[in-house]
């Protein structure tokens, strides 16, 4: 998918819902799902209901165009990019959602994160599972 040689972008940012707003995150995932497929766009999405955690690569252009809309998004506030950089290779190769249900057992959750933690940096890896543990 990469081979041209384009420079890769990679932007890690939190947000918090908008309260008072009913937030459908399956809704949001299949919306991204399909335009991040289109513009060449993966990454990881976490969401707990009240907060986001999401991870934004490909080709520079096209995140910009992402995180834009997203930014615009009245369904979340107080975004904050933890890090916007330039990568040579993804640590997400393909469009993710994690999401702990109400069911869930936290050590199945937590594995399965760890799992789709397994090739990004120490320092998205360390955002996502400080994040995770700030919940318990
Ligand atoms: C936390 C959060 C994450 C989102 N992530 C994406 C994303 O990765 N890709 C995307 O296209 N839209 C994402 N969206 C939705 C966008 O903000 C926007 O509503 C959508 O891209 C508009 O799509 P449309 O032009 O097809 O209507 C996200 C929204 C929220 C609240």
């Amino acid at each position: 998918m990469d081979t041209d040689h384009t420079p890769l972008r990679q932007l890690l940012y939190v947000s918090s819902s908008t309260p008072s707003v009913v937030i459908d995150v399956p809704r949001i995932v299949a919306q991204s799902r399909q335009n991040n497929a289109l513009d060449g766009v993966t990454g990881l999405l976490w969401s707990d209901g009240k907060r986001f955690l999401q991870v934004l690569e490909g080709p520079a252009d096209s995140v910009s165009a992402t995180f834009a809309r997203i930014r615009r998004d009245p369904r979340h506030r107080a975004i904050v990019i933890l890090h916007d950089r330039e990568i040579e290779t993804r640590q997400f190769g393909s469009w993710t959602m994690a999401q702990r249900g109400a069911g869930d057992s936290g050590d199945a959750f937590d594995a399965q994160m760890r799992r789709l933690l397994d090739n990004a940096s120490d320092s998205v890896r360390g955002s996502f599972l400080g994040l995770i543990a700030a919940r318990a």
